[in-house]
């Protein structure tokens, strides 16, 4: 079964961001690790980032269309955007919600995620493991 992954801004660019915060993953090390995983799990996964908050939007309306399950770091966007929020309430096969770091361990405007109330669940603060986790997640979701 196809997942789709989407990933939020900045996240393209793991590669000169904090590594103690994010891990030292680049972007593209980042996409083999999910892609790889979902494979473990039966999954085949489709990675995206987009910078673009509409780009990210049509990719949940692609997903809600399609009813194909969704992984998303909406990275800053969780914090602010309730048209990703209102995009994602669209998606009926399960969604959930990663962060590589633990948002929650971070500055106070890290403590809100608009997105969390319209995701099956959220998982943050194990770096690329988190979009692993997610997958069992998911699977077990779907079984
Ligand atoms: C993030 C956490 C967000 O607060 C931040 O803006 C990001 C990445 C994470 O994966 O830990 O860009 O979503």
């Amino acid at each position: 079964m196809k997942v789709l992954v989407l990933n939020g801004p900045n996240l393209g660019r793991l590669d000169i961001r904090d590594s103690s915060i994010y891990g030292d993953m680049n972007y593209a090390e980042l996409v083999s690790h999910i892609e790889s995983a979902a494979k473990t799990h039966g999954f085949i996964a489709d990675v995206r980032q987009s910078n673009d908050e509409a780009e990210i939007i049509s990719w949940l309306y692609e997903a809600a269309d399609a009813k194909i399950p969704v992984i998303i770091n909406p990275a800053a966007f969780t914090h602010y955007s309730y048209a990703i929020r209102d995009a994602a309430e669209l998606v009926k096969a399960p969604l959930i919600e990663v962060h590589l770091s633990n948002p929650m361990a971070r500055e106070e405007f890290r403590h809100t995620s608009v997105i969390s109330g319209v995701a099956n669940g959220t998982i943050g603060g194990f770096g690329p493991n988190s979009y692993v986790l997610a997958l069992i997640a998911l699977k077990a979701l779907l079984s």
